[in-house]
């Protein structure tokens, strides 16, 4: 039986921003807030009555509910087949290559990624279309476009479905499957690295490592890969079971949020070889070593010059790609090995154009996303998996690998300093008045340094022309020192003013300081540009990596 709901509360309140809607979990559980949203996606998503569908999300507060309310207006909208994970969890990449492999339409992942859930906290939709990445701006303008006249949404009336058991169920005429996503992950990444090695690194009792799982969706995932197949010790996992509020934590793999697992690694005497962490959804990485943080531009090159000694990628790579605020590192990888090398504007969707054009075989950004190929989606355990399988053919420690690389490339130093929750007012002026001065700092010498070029960074997709504009301005001090600023699309409360810094140090170099010190000029000159702490007030950064 369909019902029709007329709706009352109109949706959204602002366009979808790079990783769908997110919103406080308030905002979501307005009457027909979710209902509405939801049925634009499925309008703009399904052109006809049929098809397969996958849903999931990373647990958070709220997920479960979500769940139940899409699978009912699914089933009104003539999904034949929904595919849900058990327990209503999927990472996002689990989602990826779930919509890949069973050759869905689409999917919609519930997740507010790496901001804090529960009742006070954030929650967000995503939805992903066939190729089993994130939904491009056509879509999302369509979505939006459609709220704008959505007067009436379908559902059915139904119990609520039971999805903690695997297995097969019927809601209303729509075929419903609660699946076992983890084991289908866990082949897909058995297939790409050679967990026959990897195995042998912890049989030799001498290789230890621990995972931080944050309390968000990954801890399955990584129990089934790193302790049943790799035969990882019991303790591996930190935070390994999903709970609604994240155990209180922010689910955000950085040095501030992980600290516990830091302190593991570095513990004097007793620390680790290893230490990985994921956010909330599963798609972030970030990755330690004994006294070595690896930063996620540095470690997009690193995977770049070894993946030819990885099983999934022995032929080699066709292309890279990073998000134009991502250290220029993976570039002189790239040049050598004479592969091109693409500058996207961030976010993930820009990828997936050149990975479906087999123009790319790995991508990442600055911001603990590395991916290849193999999903649509960035996919943190593959990347910890990637770095566990370079470990064990290289028989080096994270750090002999990263000065390693940097004695043969030189090395990117890099930092991001985040200014977040500022008024949106004095945030919007002061990208408004580098975007009107940034032409007249071309030729000029600041801090004795020669701005080369200065822009506001547009992209023309090569795949099909389609062209973004105003993605972060851009200094540039030839090709070894550049500043970027840009907003953050991300947030649900004012505005992030995100500086980029990176000063490249060649190989004759010192390759072993601190980048913050060695990026000090930069940070001066920044200041001279831009004014930030005269326009915002703030003497320093609230977060920098
Ligand atoms: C942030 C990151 C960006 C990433 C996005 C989604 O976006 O900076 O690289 O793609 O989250 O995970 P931002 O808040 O900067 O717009
Ligand atoms: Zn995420």
């Amino acid at each position: 039986m369909i019902i029709e709901h007329v709706t009352t509360s109109p949706f959204p309140d602002q366009k979808p921003g790079t990783s769908g809607l997110r919103k406080k979990t308030a905002v979501f559980q307005q009457p027909h807030y979710l209902e509405n949203f939801i049925q634009c996606a499925l309008t703009a998503l399904l052109s006809a009555r049929g098809g397969v569908l996958v849903v999931g999300g990373d647990g958070r507060f709220y997920n479960r509910t979500a769940i139940q309310t899409i699978a009912r207006m699914a089933a009104a909208h003539g999904v034949t087949r929904l595919l849900i994970g058990q327990g209503g969890l999927l990472s996002t990449p689990a989602v990826s290559a779930l919509i890949r492999k069973h050759k869905a339409q689409g999917g919609i992942v519930l997740s507010a990624s790496h901001n804090p859930g529960g009742p006070e906290g954030d929650f967000g939709i995503k939805v992903n279309i066939s190729n089993g990445g994130p939904a491009p701006e056509s879509l999302t303008q369509e979505i939006y476009r459609l709220s704008g006249e959505i007067e009436q949404y379908a559902t059915i009336a139904s119990d609520d479905l039971d999805l903690d058991v695997m297995g097969s169920l019927q809601l209303g005429e729509m075929q419903v499957d609660i699946i076992d996503a983890v084991s289908q992950y866990a082949d897909l990444m058995e297939h790409l690295f050679d967990f026959g090695l990897i195995r042998s690194l912890f049989d030799s009792g001498l290789f230890h490592m621990a995972f931080d799982a944050m309390h968000a969706v990954t801890g399955p995932y990584a129990r089934e890969i790193l302790e049943h197949r790799l035969g990882a010790p019991g303790d591996t996992i930190l935070n390994g079971e999903p709970r609604e509020d994240f155990g209180g934590l922010h689910p955000d793999p950085n040095l501030v949020h992980a600290r516990e697992l830091v302190e593991r690694v570095n513990r004097p005497g007793q620390g680790l070889d290893f230490g990985a962490a994921s956010d909330g959804d599963g798609d972030r990485n970030m990755i330690l070593g004994r006294d070595m943080f690896v930063n996620p531009s540095d470690s997009l090159a690193v995977l770049t010059a070894n993946a030819h000694l990885l099983p999934g990628y022995r032929n080699g790579i066709v292309g890279v790609a990073r998000s134009m605020p991502t250290s220029m590192a993976v570039d002189r990888v790239a040049r050598q090995l004479g592969v091109d090398c693409y500058e996207t504007p961030t976010g993930w969707k820009f990828f997936g154009n050149l990975l479906d054009q087999n123009m790319i075989s790995l991508c990442g950004e600055e911001s603990f996303g590395t991916g290849s190929d193999h999903v649509r989606e960035k996919d943190g355990l593959w990347a910890v998996l990637f770095w566990l399988n370079l470990i064990a053919v290289k028989k080096q420690s994270v750090a002999e690998i990263m000065r390693k690389h940097w004695s043969i490339f030189g090395r990117n130093y890099y930092s991001r300093h985040d200014y977040e929750g500022m008024a949106t007012e004095p945030a919007g002026e002061l990208m408004n008045r580098l975007r009107s001065k940034q032409a007249q700092w071309v030729g000029q010498v600041l801090h004795g340094r020669q701005v080369t070029k200065c822009d506001d960074f547009s992209y023309e997709d090569p795949t099909d022309g389609s062209v973004s504009e105003h993605q972060g301005i851009r200094v540039l001090f030839g090709d070894d020192a550049r500043i970027v600023f840009r907003l953050s699309g991300t947030g649900t409360e004012g505005a992030t003013l995100r500086v980029y810094y990176e000063q490249y140090v060649p190989t004759s170099g010192n390759l072993d300081q601190d980048p913050q010190a060695v990026l000090q000029h930069l940070f001066e000159i920044a200041e001279n540009i831009a004014g930030i702490k005269r326009l915002t007030g703030r003497e320093r950064p609230d977060v920098i990596t």
